[in-house]
């Protein structure tokens, strides 16, 4: 898979600097891991970080580390936000409506997964309240925080962007599935969300009688995979509903991290992951692509950020 020859390169947010510290963004899942370092990234750079926890305890300790880091004055902690609770993320954005009002960068990066890295194909037990809390942490909670931010993202000027990144995964790509109805839904130029909906609410429903094991979903962590796809959908949609209207939706697949999720295993860490991903939700905003799927790869057994690279090689 070649990186696309157009893909505009990351580094160009350092030097075309355009954000302020009035410039507001959102992450979340941020008290530990990936969203920690973006969060940490973020403020270093300038920006004005509300860094989100579902558990408030964690959420305040995580500002306090980057306050003894030195880059706490810039992060904000307004409230817990469990993504996958519907109430809790009415009363984040109630908060967030009261405190900010406007937002430029929403990183929807909270995540889970119940799978053991050493898992190379498909669980034999899968039971329905695990892929349902999957499903709703990765899929339906950043769709509904999405929404409800929706009204909040800052139009300042016709060519102002404002920006969704997607923290999602390559386990979630098309490729993955083998189901060629599925496949035939999720590519076509008429998806809605509906259809999305479609596809999540048959994978339940193949979970819950049985059947998941021999319907074609992707074979490897497939409840985590199929968060994943529904959550590229979804960015594909959005996307494609706001091409020309000031708002950027793409996903970022971080690659094989060192975080909890990976018990501490991966080529990279979440520092080295999180500064391309920064660079990328703050490309300039003649250079902000929308609709694209970026991935972190790294040679096996080479860590470190400077073998790291971010490529985009596909639409979503
Ligand atoms: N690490 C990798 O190799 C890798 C690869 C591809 C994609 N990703 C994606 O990267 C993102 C970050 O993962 P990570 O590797 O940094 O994992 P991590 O260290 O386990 O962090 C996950 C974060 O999400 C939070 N979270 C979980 N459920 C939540 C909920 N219902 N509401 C709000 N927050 C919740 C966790 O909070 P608690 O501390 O309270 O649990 C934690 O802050 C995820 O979307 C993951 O799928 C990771």
């Amino acid at each position: 898979m070649e990186p696309e020859p157009s893909f505009p390169s990351p580094s160009l947010s350092l030097t075309s600097r355009w954000w302020s510290k009035e410039t507001v963004a959102i992450v979340t899942g941020a008290n530990k891991g990936i969203g920690f370092a973006m969060v940490k990234r973020l403020a270093e750079l300038g920006l004005t970080v509300i860094l989100t926890a579902r558990d408030s305890e964690r959420g305040l300790a995580a500002v306090e580390e980057l306050k003894a880091q030195g880059v706490g004055d810039r992060v904000n902690f307004l409230c817990a936000l469990d993504v996958s609770d519907p109430a809790s993320i009415k009363n984040f954005v109630a908060f967030f409506r009261t405190t900010f009002g406007a937002l430029d960068i929403l990183v929807n990066n909270a995540g889970v997964s119940f799978n053991e890295i050493e898992e190379k194909s498909s669980r034999v037990v899968l039971e329905q309240a695990v892929a349902e809390t999957v499903i709703n942490t990765n899929f339906c909670g950043p769709k509904l925080l999405t929404q409800a931010l929706l009204p909040m993202f800052r139009r300042s000027s016709p060519n102002y962007v404002t920006r969704i990144l997607n923290v999602s995964s390559r386990l979630g790509s098309l490729n993955k599935v083998r189901n060629s109805d599925i496949k035939r839904v999720l590519r076509s130029e008429t998806l809605s969300e509906e259809d999305i909906d479609g596809v999540v609410s048959l994978f339940i429903e193949n979970v819950k009688n049985g059947t998941w094991k021999t319907q074609g979903w992707p074979e490897y962590w497939t409840d985590y995979a199929v968060s994943k796809l529904a959550l590229n959908a979804y960015s594909k949609v959005l996307a494609k509903r706001y091409q020309g209207r000031g708002l950027s939706v793409n996903c970022f697949c971080p690659g094989f991290t060192q975080t909890s999720m990976t018990k501490g295993k991966g080529t990279h860490t979440a520092d080295d992951v999180a500064c391309l991903g920064a660079n990328l939700a703050l490309l300039p905003h003649q250079h902000l692509p929308t609709a694209k799927f970026f991935l972190v790869s790294a040679p096996p057994l080479s860590p470190g950020i400077g073998r790291i690279i971010v490529s985009s090689n596909s639409k979503l």
